[in-house]
């Protein structure tokens, strides 16, 4: 069995993606002299080295790595090391230049960047298991080697190809799925605009169609270009596993961001040894802290509640946003505390010293441009030591209050084209959601909608218009067993090929929120819509309302103006021991602050009044302890009480009553008991 932490690690895991290969040698030594000083313990090295390591079809170069594994290993710092499938040498793409991926327009991408895969590509999947092996081989023995770092960031920059090889490889990976040809036509609804396949052979990608193509076929695609990527993934990692056994292979994940969609990171952290996720601040003018959360929530929960590493975040400014503004005074110690609150066993960064070349070459690193006198690394120095005096809290885990549904299959199916609304966006609620329940300092598991429930007192499904009928039995279940369940609209309205399930919408819930909707009446942009209610006068809507129907649900707020008036906004029904919520219009964070007030209530969570906005309180516990983290996202010093009395491992005082965390402060108590 492979081993679910880095082998040899014994602190938590601190330090970054090492590239020496940009360097001259000469800086290599000041490089671990520099790691010494910060207290770093792991990097992650090699991971896009390939064209460095195999010059030459068959022609190997390691020496250079070698020296750089040796010198690491005498200077104590455990290496993560990178199979660097992500980046094929130009020798390859010359001889295979079919490799190269191919556009949904039919465009073949170039080399010169990173990324350009073909992953149904036969003679790529060769070379990548080639080079893959000689690194196996040579350093599976290494002292070193803490765990192996597959490719970077499946799924991005290039999500799915569209080339033959790809339609050749999506027509078995069909046939496996589905058995014939006839299935496929009965799942895809071709009868609709005379789409009928005759044969498997006739079947392609979703290439660019004069205007939207086969919703089936396009959901269908995400799921073969996804379940592509995890095959090669797979074919790397049973390499390493059977060429080094015992040491963990992880790929890094970023699951929280939106724009890599393209990836069911359920179904990847079954296949990790460990989840390790990179995360970076999307300043869009969001709270960057709250997107954090969610980010490291999210990693914790595709890992089923396992300790996870933190592999890539940055010190300060990144470099590939419009606009990419420097961290402020003691803001990177609240991120990278932050994720370990919320489970990571560390804080790693992209990328140890800055590039002098290249494209990232403006993104901030640990040793910045301007060197050791700089802010930037005096944080690098005074978080080494945070993370080091953090070390016993490694193998514990994160408490949550409840649990947020989350679907990757549902969010492709409701993006697809030719929706009721194209402003009803399916991470816009969640986000919304997240941020509403982060405001009432609850701490969030994501969950899949078909796994057990019964561990959460309440349920949040923020859209989930794709809906199983094993998805829909488990939300039965988990309301008549006492559970509390709030949803909100456009959920449960398609079965997994996308096809409406019978009846009145939603049909998957229709029972389980006692109401039908007869039909959607989203709002144009600009438009909102008033709520009545016991405590939703002044609430509003926008984006989306519905002609509900109540039967067997309680009306909470009605909507007072628009087509909907006098129809229900917000529900309640009563099923078995427990109750369901149901929410039909978009509500801001005040009207989601209410809802989600009232069913807490029911479901027996107490409120957090004593804890201030934006101070972020999270507990992780096990077998050595209870530790609550204090993190003070706000520039006032605030107070957090304590409920039993414990030992602040930053500063090493006592703390008991009410602990003083400074503004801008990160404060972390192992409770005593
Ligand atoms: C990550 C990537 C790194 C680096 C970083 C910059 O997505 O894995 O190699 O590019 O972004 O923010």
């Amino acid at each position: 069995m492979p081993e679910t932490s880095p082998r040899g690690l014994a602190r938590l895991a601190f330090g970054g993606d090492y590239n020496p290969e940009q360097w001259p040698e000469t800086v290599w030594q000041d490089d671990v002299r520099l790691m010494r000083e910060a207290g770093v313990t792991m990097v992650s090295v090699g991971i896009f080295s390939w064209a460095l390591l195999e010059p030459a079809p068959g022609e190997y170069d390691f020496g250079w790595l070698d020296r750089v594994l040796g010198l690491l290993h005498e200077n104590g710092i455990r290496v993560d090391l990178g199979t660097p499938t992500v980046v094929p040498p130009v020798w390859f793409y010359r001889d295979h230049p079919e490799a190269l991926p191919v556009t949904a327009e039919g465009v073949r991408h170039e080399f010169g960047s990173r990324g350009a895969i073909c992953h149904s590509n036969a003679d790529y999947r060769a070379a990548a298991a080639n080079i893959t092996t000689r690194l196996a081989e040579r350093y599976a023995d290494h002292p070193a080697l803490a765990m192996w770092h597959v490719h970077n960031e499946y799924g991005v920059p290039v999500s799915a190809c569209y080339c033959d090889s790809c339609a050749a490889h999506f027509r078995r990976w069909l046939a496996t799925t589905y058995g014939t040809v006839d299935v496929v036509n009965a799942a895809w609804g071709t009868a609709f605009w005379g789409q009928r396949y005759a044969s498997f052979e006739d079947v392609n990608p979703p290439r660019a169609t004069p205007t939207v193509g086969n919703p089936g076929q396009a959901l269908d695609y995400k799921r073969f270009a996804d379940a592509t990527m995890r095959e090669n993934f797979c074919a790397e990692r049973d390499i390493l596993h059977r060429l080094a056994p015992g040491v963990p292979v992880t790929t890094n994940f970023m699951t929280a961001l939106s724009q890599c969609d393209s990836v069911d990171y359920w179904a990847w952290g079954r296949e990790v040894d460990i989840v390790t996720n990179d995360h970076y601040l999307i300043t869009d003018g969001r709270r960057t802290h709250v997107n954090l959360a969610m980010a490291a929530d999210l990693t914790r929960s595709v890992g089923a509640g396992a300790p996870w590493i933190l592999l890539e975040h940055s010190t300060s400014g990144i470099n590939w946003q419009p606009r990419n503004p420097a961290k402020a005074p003691g803001q990177m110690a609240r991120n990278s505390l932050a994720h370990v609150a919320r489970g990571s066993e560390g804080a790693m960064f992209f990328q140890w010293r800055q590039s002098r070349r290249g494209a990232e070459k403006f993104h901030s690193a640990m040793v910045p441009h301007g060197g050791t006198d700089t802010r930037v690394w005096r944080e690098v120095v005074e978080l080494g030591a945070s993370l080091d005096s953090l070390a016993a809290l490694r193998g514990t885990r994160t408490e949550a209050d409840v649990a947020v549904l989350w679907d990757w299959h549902s969010w492709w199916a409701q993006n697809l084209a030719w929706r009721p609304s194209e402003d009803a966006d399916a991470r816009e609620r969640a986000d919304a959601f997240y941020e509403a329940l982060y405001d009432r300092h609850l701490t969030v598991d994501f969950a899949h909608p078909e796994t057990d429930l019964s561990a959460y007192p309440l349920v949040v499904a923020p859209a989930l218009y794709l809906m199983t009928e094993a998805a829909a039995d488990n939300l039965r279940a988990y309301v008549e067993n006492g559970g509390t369940l709030v949803v909100s609209y456009f959920s449960g309205i398609v079965d997994e090929h996308d096809a409406v399930h019978e009846g009145a919408c939603p049909g998957a819930l229709r029972d389980v929120l006692g109401l039908t909707v007869e039909e959607f009446s989203p709002l144009l942009q600009g438009e909102s819509v008033r709520l009545t209610g016991p405590d939703g006068c002044g609430l509003g809507g926008d984006v989306w309302t519905e002609f509900v129907v109540p039967r067997g649900a309680e009306t909470v707020w009605t909507y007072v103006d628009g087509l909907a008036a006098g129809h229900p906004a917000v529900t309640r029904h009563r099923l078995g021991e427990g109750a369901a919520w149901y929410v039909s219009t978009r509500l801001g964070q005040e009207g989601l602050d209410a809802l989600l007030a009232r069913a807490a209530q029911d479901a027996g969570i107490a409120p957090r009044a004593d804890l201030p906005r934006d101070v972020e309180v999270v507990r992780r516990s096990g077998g050595t302890g209870s530790y609550l983290f204090a993190i003070n996202h706000t520039a006032v010093d605030a107070k957090v009480p304590l409920e039993t009395s414990g030992t602040e491992l930053l500063t090493g005082e006592r703390a008991a009553g009410r602990l003083a965390v400074p503004a801008g402060a990160v404060r972390v108590v192992r409770l005593d008991g």
